[in-house]
């Protein structure tokens, strides 16, 4: 089942999802967004009048909720894909990311669906390759300058980016790194179809 997982992390702006999507395009394998997954959460948190530090009740609203991340995002009914990138699910993410309630919720959900995959699936996120599948088929860890990831964030305040980076890679649960034997590709002056294809390249050899 791991050779059929394409394993992408990456800190935020480093093209992980226009990558990962379009990998799995080429293909013809799903594509998994981990963090739409711990977005919608936060939304629902945050709809529910919850404190984002919460951690028990914010634990159990991400292991009895009913999620489905596709190319809209629902949760508990509510297409809640328009509000994803919004300041306070930006601001309140870190939090409900760094709940290791959450995460154990959020990391089964998301073997249970590479296993539910006939062809394959290409997950990205901040703990893919060392947590989730740490034995993937492939693992990518896609890098790019602080400059350019700030760039490609576009709406997003760089201050709202560094503080959510230096958050993801200082927390206790599943923080991010790079795997050892993740393949490193910055992507500052290459193309997305470039990067993509180089990708595909590896994941040809794959079993
Ligand atoms: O698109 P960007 O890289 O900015 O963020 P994202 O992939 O939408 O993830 C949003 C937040 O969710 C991250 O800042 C992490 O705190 C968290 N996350 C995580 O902890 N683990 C994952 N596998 C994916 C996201």
């Amino acid at each position: 089942m791991n050779d059929r997982v394409i394993a992408i992390d990456g800190p935020a702006g480093s093209g992980k999802s226009t990558v990962a999507r379009r990998v799995a395009d080429a293909l013809g394998w799903s594509y998994l967004d981990t963090g739409a997954m711990y977005r919608a959460v936060t939304v629902r948190v945050l709809a529910l009048g919850l404190a984002p530090d919460d951690l028990e009740s914010v634990a159990r609203v991400a292991a009895s909720c009913v999620l489905d991340v596709d190319d809209r995002v629902i949760i508990d009914g509510r297409d809640v894909s328009e509000r994803l990138r919004d300041d306070d699910v930006n601001l309140a993410v870190s939090a409900v990311a760094a709940n290791p309630g959450v995460r154990t919720a959020m990391v089964e959900r998301q073997r249970a669906f590479a296993r539910y995959q006939t062809r394959g699936t290409v997950v990205e996120g901040r703990d893919i390759t060392t947590v989730v599948f740490p034995r993937a088929g492939l693992k990518v860890y896609l890098t790019a300058s602080d400059e350019e990831r700030a760039r490609r964030r576009g709406d997003e305040d760089p201050t709202s980016v560094a503080r959510r980076d230096a958050a993801d890679r200082s927390r206790a649960a599943s923080p991010l790194r790079q795997d050892v034997d993740a393949r490193v590709v910055d992507t500052t002056d290459r193309t997305v179809e470039d990067v993509v294809e180089e990708i595909v390249t590896w994941a040809k050899t794959l079993s």
